[in-house]
């Protein structure tokens, strides 16, 4: 019903205007119920459970599931006019730190924490060896969800947010490498003695690439933070591109992994149907992405240069116009790069199918636990 509600909605013009929180307050006030349904079903289960023990991967899907909630529901505090017109109940700067404290947190914890949840989950699953440091992984935890929560200026760069807050955002963005690269760490050196998996198993191959890929955009995500740099990649597609090394790298990699880790396992059996096709989709969808970013980094500091180009009397070198057009060859390269990506898809979804059709749908069993760790 939300999804169809925002289908309809933004068509006609219905939105709150802000960035990844435009939906009106009836609908915002669904997503609420959606969620709490959902941090009911999360949490019910864990006190349910029968160790005492909880594994890393579920404090980061609580960890998404509670912040979240508390980003829902700040960011979009508004008052109603009607039913399809709301107020902010923040005004000037401040609605604009709370959207980006918002925003960057949706990254943080939207697009990052289950991720790493799953992270933690498959690979030491697939690669069957545990995970390299399960002290590593405490202290990524918190580090992460800590140093997230302050990041967020570095979406307002040069706005007029006081310069301290900026500094503030920047600060903390650079010490975000480090848990970001802990955890990437932590998750490619499970594979350490087992590292010949990682020829012979395209899964795998999915899971470790992704983490690449985190490692990549959680390294020039900090460098974007600092200001001179931001100066350069603000309202290019350089940003573009970073969205999507993180987007359909790292988020897009990882899913796919455990899909292909679920889906046979869901009806049966233990293999896709081919294992052949994963390896193909594995190759389609790495050069669909690589063509992606590289494409918008150059075209970002492209058009970053052409913008601030004067001539010597102070004039400015080039028209709007003029960046636009230079974009053009680059935004076919990454026409190509999202089609690639997409046939990748297509791909799974033809393995999906067939590994569904040649399997059953059991009733998985839950396996007895004995009370080692009560
Ligand atoms: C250490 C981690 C990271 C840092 C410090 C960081 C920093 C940044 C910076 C500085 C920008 C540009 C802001 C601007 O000029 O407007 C940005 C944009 C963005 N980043 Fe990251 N990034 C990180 C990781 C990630 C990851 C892993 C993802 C995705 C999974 C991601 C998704 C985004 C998105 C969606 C935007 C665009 C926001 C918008 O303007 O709409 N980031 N990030
Ligand atoms: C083949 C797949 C995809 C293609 C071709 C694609 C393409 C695009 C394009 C053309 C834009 C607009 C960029 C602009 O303003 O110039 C965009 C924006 C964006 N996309 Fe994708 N996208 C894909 C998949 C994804 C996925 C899977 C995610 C999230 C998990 C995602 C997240 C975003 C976000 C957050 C933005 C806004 C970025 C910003 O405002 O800076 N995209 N995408």
């Amino acid at each position: 019903i939300v999804i169809l509600l925002a289908a309809v909605s933004l068509p006609l013009g219905i939105t709150t205007g802000k960035e990844y929180a435009e939906l009106e307050w009836p609908i915002d006030i669904l997503i609420t119920l959606v969620w709490v349904s959902y941090a009911l079903v999360f949490f019910g289960t864990l006190i349910k459970r029968k160790v005492s023990h909880i594994y890393v991967a579920n404090w980061f899907y609580g960890a998404f599931i509670l912040a979240v909630a508390l980003l829902h529901l700040v960011n979009s505090a508004e008052i109603p006019v009607t039913l399809t017109k709301s107020y902010s109940a923040y005004a000037g700067v401040q609605d604009a730190m709370v959207q980006w404290w918002y925003g960057h947190n949706a990254v943080g914890f939207f697009l990052t924490a289950g991720f790493l949840g799953m992270m933690y989950y498959f690979i030491p699953k697939q690669v069957d060896r545990p995970i390299y440091s399960y002290r590593l992984s405490i202290v990524h935890f918190w580090a992460l969800i800590f140093t997230y929560m302050w990041a967020g200026p570095h979406h307002l760069h040069y706005t007029a947010l006081p310069d301290w807050a900026q500094s503030i955002g920047m600060i903390f963005s650079l010490i975000l490498l480090a848990p970001s690269w802990g955890g990437m760490i932590n998750g490619i050196m499970t594979l350490s003695g087992a590292w010949h998996k990682l020829r012979e198993d395209p899964i795998l191959k999915f899971l470790i690439v992704s983490l690449s890929f985190y490692g990549m955009s959680t390294f020039e995500g900090p460098m974007m933070s600092i200001k001179t740099v931001n100066a350069l990649s603000h309202y290019t597609d350089w940003t573009v591109g970073h969205v999507h090394a993180g987007a359909l790298g790292w988020v897009g990699f990882i899913s796919m992994g455990s899909i292909y880790y679920l889906m046979p396992r869901l009806f049966g059996g233990t293999q896709m149907y081919s294992r052949r096709a994963i390896e193909v989709h594995f190759w389609v969808a790495t050069i669909g992405v690589v063509l992606y970013i590289a494409s918008m980094w150059i075209a970002g500091v492209m058009q970053g240069l052409m913008w601030r180009a004067t001539n010597p009397d102070g004039t400015l070198t080039y028209a709007f116009v003029e960046s636009v057009k230079a974009s053009y060859p680059y935004w076919m390269v990454r026409v190509l790069g999202g089609v690639l990506y997409l046939v990748g898809m297509v791909i799974m979804l033809w393995n999906c199918m067939m590994t569904i059709r040649a399997g059953k749908a059991i009733d998985a069993v839950i396996p007895q636990t004995t009370p080692a760790h009560a």
